[in-house]
């Protein structure tokens, strides 16, 4: 949400601090909101209701105030924590000394390539963690403005690299762990921090052949709607209990999302139960501003900002609301109740956050320097780099040979440090590039940066050449940077850029070993590396965060087994000829190949799901505990259960054998359903549960059990609704099947849960 727009929220964040309010000795230690006994809902109705108007309206943007005579203090409602703290109005690191960094993990992109949730739940924790830390020395407040958890519709989308990426049943399960890691549970007595799912609905184009963000309209069938674009934020909601919400930028089929009652109220408050009293939402900043221009919904100024608070914007990331609230307010365009259920939302959320409560009664306010940037924390970061770097292709090369010695690092990326942060970053507490790993690992290393990222032409680059033929084997590090400007910018291609494909040809053509690391957020097409013998190897580093160039160089050396698995597709370069990235619609259709693993209809360059190991794998599904099942039955079995489509189907379990002898590895079982059921077209399947196991050891198995419910068969109708279907279904263990279990469904189809309709 930095952008140019918001530059003046950032200008006028500058000194905005977190402090807590003085309900001991303060004028409002008397008062309700101190009281402990009270519930959040009465706290928070006793402070607003002691506001006047004007200090009301002042309060509505992200910048409050507070009410100085009320010893009620100024907050900061914009904290970002995409991948651990990041810089932010909110945020202030110190410039030395304690304060000064905080732990920096990968890019969500490449966490989730680990598809591991107990890790994402682990990395959530020392997030709030370390914000809580920085809370309690005055440096950041308490509201996080992380996940962003759209899913990763076209590869050209600019900030891809900041969602776990595009399957909506991983992004469910992955938010999950996320939420309930940065919150500390489904409903603690002291929320550790509230987490923001954003930006709801539907957003995922930045710019793109001047189709703007701010003024893009998504044109979305209900079926998509429902089965793709908010399944993650049903989770956050529903299921999650995550504390905020943000409209986004676009609109959704006419409406802007922040004036969106249909998405703000009867889906996300009404239809997912997001009901409790100190549950907001913010507009993403400037949304609401936007409203007005260029979406040009409302006529006037006060009528846009009464629309989105009308609506259920409760937060504006901006200066509309304090500068326009007052003058709708005149103009009988809102009332105060519509106000103060505003205002009453955000503090009550704060009363969760124990932020009137006195710190000795409570588990976070404890929390200090020494809690973060620790060593459990720092190795948490290597660990989920490694978890997530990805093998897409390894002629037996890697690991390397003990014999190597003298190791070629070349390219863009072989010395990146702050690059391998990506977006939405703060301070690191180091950062080991591709280059000072190798070099801690005693190889040998000459070094030339090569061609830049996007270098057009062919010069020669003789310091590159030298070093490569100087050297035992050769690593060269490039690919995409999608960060560079890439908020409110997409891409047009996504081929290898520039000279590089050219250059690592003619590195190929020296013989030696040649190991390609390919980085950043979205996928480009190896195309042109796979097929050439003197390619050994290709990996997939994405953004690996402070430690990345340590778990690169530690699994290009054997002392890590890679089995990360891509969690986009990769495309063809065709691709982007082939659909318009406005083209909202995951099913193919004469215009659109279709988008995702689930509707592509035509051949991935490397498919969702796809990671290769240093060993090899035998996994077996248990077989079903019947062929056929009859749809009534199953239904009927749910009676009393508070979501049918959560409700239990079967348990399987998978045995999971390294068949090799030399390298103990990870390994992710992957499972997805298939067959002919429900409406046509028919997904090519659908990924309906994953485990990783660790440190699966040669010539040993282990087992996990995957949970399916009624909702993992469930497909929606084209008016969003979840159907349970009957039909054939077959289940497939990994991408390409290590196995396969098939059943029928019998009976009436039924509807497991009805979507609102507009
Ligand atoms: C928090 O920091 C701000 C800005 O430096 C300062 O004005 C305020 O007094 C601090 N509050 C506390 C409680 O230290
Ligand atoms: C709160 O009430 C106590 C007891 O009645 C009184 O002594 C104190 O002055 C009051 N404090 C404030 C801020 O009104
Ligand atoms: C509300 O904000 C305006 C603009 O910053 C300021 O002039 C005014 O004094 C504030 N009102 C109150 C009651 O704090
Ligand atoms: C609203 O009306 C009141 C009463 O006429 C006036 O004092 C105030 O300035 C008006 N506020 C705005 C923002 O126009
Ligand atoms: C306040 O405004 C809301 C939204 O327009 C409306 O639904 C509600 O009835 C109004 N309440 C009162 C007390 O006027
Ligand atoms: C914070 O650090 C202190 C001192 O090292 C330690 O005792 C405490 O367990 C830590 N708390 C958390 C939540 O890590
Ligand atoms: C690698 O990057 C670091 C940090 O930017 C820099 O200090 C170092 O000089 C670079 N190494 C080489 C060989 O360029
Ligand atoms: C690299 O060499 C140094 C000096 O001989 C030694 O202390 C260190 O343990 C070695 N590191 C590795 C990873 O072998
Ligand atoms: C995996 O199995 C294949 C086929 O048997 C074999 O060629 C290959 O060497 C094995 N790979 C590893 C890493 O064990
Ligand atoms: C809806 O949420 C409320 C409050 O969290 C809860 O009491 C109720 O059980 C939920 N409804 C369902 C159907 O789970
Ligand atoms: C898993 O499969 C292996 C290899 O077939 C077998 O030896 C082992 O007994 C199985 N383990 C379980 C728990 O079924
Ligand atoms: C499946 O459910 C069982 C029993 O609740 C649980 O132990 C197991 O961890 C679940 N499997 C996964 C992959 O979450």
């Amino acid at each position: 949400m930095t952008t140019l727009l918001a530059l003046a929220c950032l200008a006028l964040a500058t000194n905005v601090y977190a402090a807590f309010p003085d309900c001991a000795n303060g004028p409002l230690a008397n008062n309700t909101v101190c009281d402990t006994s009270a519930t959040p809902l009465e706290r928070a109705t006793a402070l607003i209701s002691l506001f006047t108007l004007e200090e009301k309206i002042n309060n509505t943007g992200n910048t409050a105030p507070g009410v100085p005579r009320l010893g009620l203090p100024a907050y900061q409602w914009w904290q970002e924590a995409l991948h651990g703290l990041a810089d932010s109005p909110g945020v202030i690191f110190s410039e030395s000394g304690e304060f000064s960094y905080a732990t920096s993990f990968p890019q969500p992109i490449l966490m989730g390539a680990a598809f591991d949730d107990a890790l994402i739940n682990s990395v959530a924790t020392v997030v709030s963690t370390e914000g809580r830390a920085f809370n309690n020395a005055n440096r950041s407040g308490l509201d996080f403005w992380t996940p962003n958890i759209n899913p990763f519709r076209d590869p050209r989308w600019g900030r891809g690299q900041e969602t776990p990426g595009e399957d909506p049943f991983h992004l469910q399960s992955y938010v999950y762990n996320l939420i309930t890691g940065l919150q500390g549970g489904l409903d603690p007595a002291y929320k550790r921090v509230v987490a923001t799912c954003k930006h709801y609905a539907a957003y995922d184009l930045e710019n793109w052949m001047g189709n703007v963000r701010y003024g893009f309209d998504a044109l979305v069938s209900l079926q998509d709607l429902s089965e793709f674009y908010t399944r993650s934020f049903q989770t956050c909601a529903r299921d999650a209990n995550v504390g905020a919400f943000m409209c986004s930028y676009n609109a959704v089929n006419g409406v802007p999302s922040c004036a969106n009652s249909y998405l703000l109220q009867d889906i996300l408050r009404e239809h997912w139960n997001w009901t409790n009293e100190d549950q907001w939402v913010t507009s993403d900043c400037d949304a609401v501003q936007n409203i007005y221009e260029p979406h040009y919904y409302a006529p006037t100024r006060a009528q846009t900002v009464a629309d989105a608070l009308n609506a259920g914007t409760d937060l504006d990331c901006g200066t509309y609301y304090p500068d326009f609230l007052g003058v709708a307010y005149n103009e009988s365009l809102i009332n105060v109740t519509t106000l103060n259920r505003a205002l009453i939302r955000q503090y009550a959320s704060l009363v969760k956050l124990g932020y009137f409560d006195p710190a000795e009664n409570q588990p976070y306010r404890q929390l200090g320097w020494e809690n973060v940037s620790t060593p459990y924390a720092e190795q948490l970061a290597y660990t989920a780099a490694v978890e997530g770097i990805t093998l897409l292709k390894n002629d037996g090369t890697l690991p390397l040979s003990k014999d190597i010695k003298t190791l070629a690092l070349i390219g863009p990326w072989a010395n990146a440090t702050t690059q391998m942060q990506g977006n939405y970053y703060g301070v690191a507490p180091y950062l080991i590039s591709p280059l000072m790993a190798a070099e801690a690992l005693n190889y040998t290393v000459l070094y030339s940066s090569g061609p830049g990222i996007d270098d057009p032409t062919t010069p020669t680059y003789p310091a590159a050449f030298e070093v490569a033929s100087q050297a035992d084997a050769i690593i060269y590090a490039g690919g995409i940077d999608t960060t560079v400007e890439a908020e409110a910018m997409d891409r047009y291609t996504i081929d290898w850029p520039g000279v590089q494909p050219d250059f690592i040809d003619l590195l190929s053509q020296l013989g030696k070993p040649l190991i390609v690391l390919q980085m950043g957020g979205g996928q480009i097409d190896d195309s042109c590396l796979i097929p050439n013998t003197n390619v050994n190897a290709i990996i997939w580093g994405g953004y690996p965060g402070q430690s990345g160039g340590a778990a690169l160089m530690d699994i290009i050396a054997g002392n890590a087994a890679p089995a990360g698995r891509l969690p986009i597709t990769q495309y063809p370069i065709e691709y982007v000829n082939e659909v318009p990235m406005t083209d909202m619609s995951l099913r193919p259709s004469a215009t659109n190949p279709g988008r995702t693993y689930m509707w592509y209809t035509g051949t991935p360059i490397f498919e969702f799901g796809y990671g290769l190991h240093y060993t090899n794998f035998s996994a077996t599904l248990s077989a079903p505990s019947a062929a056929s099942y009859d749809v009534q039955s199953l239904v009927a079995a749910c009676a009393g259960a508070a979501y049918l489509d959560l409700c239990p189907f079967e348990a399987y379990t998978v045995n999971v054998t390294n068949t090799g002898s030399t390298h103990a590895s990870d390994y992710v079982s992957l499972l997805f359903v298939a067959g002919e059921h429900g409406p046509t077209p028919y997904p090519n399947k659908v990924l309906v549960a994953y485990d990783r196991l660790h440190g699966v050891e040669p010539l040993s198995s282990q087992t996990t059990t995957l949970n399916l419910t009624l909702g993992s068969l469930a497909r929606r109708d084209d008016y969003g609704n979840t159907v349970l279907y009957p039909g054939e279904y077959t289940l497939l263990l990994d991408v390409e099947p290590q196995s396969t279990q098939s059943f029928t469904l019998t009976g009436e189809s039924t509807v497991l849960d009805y979507w609102p309709q507009p």
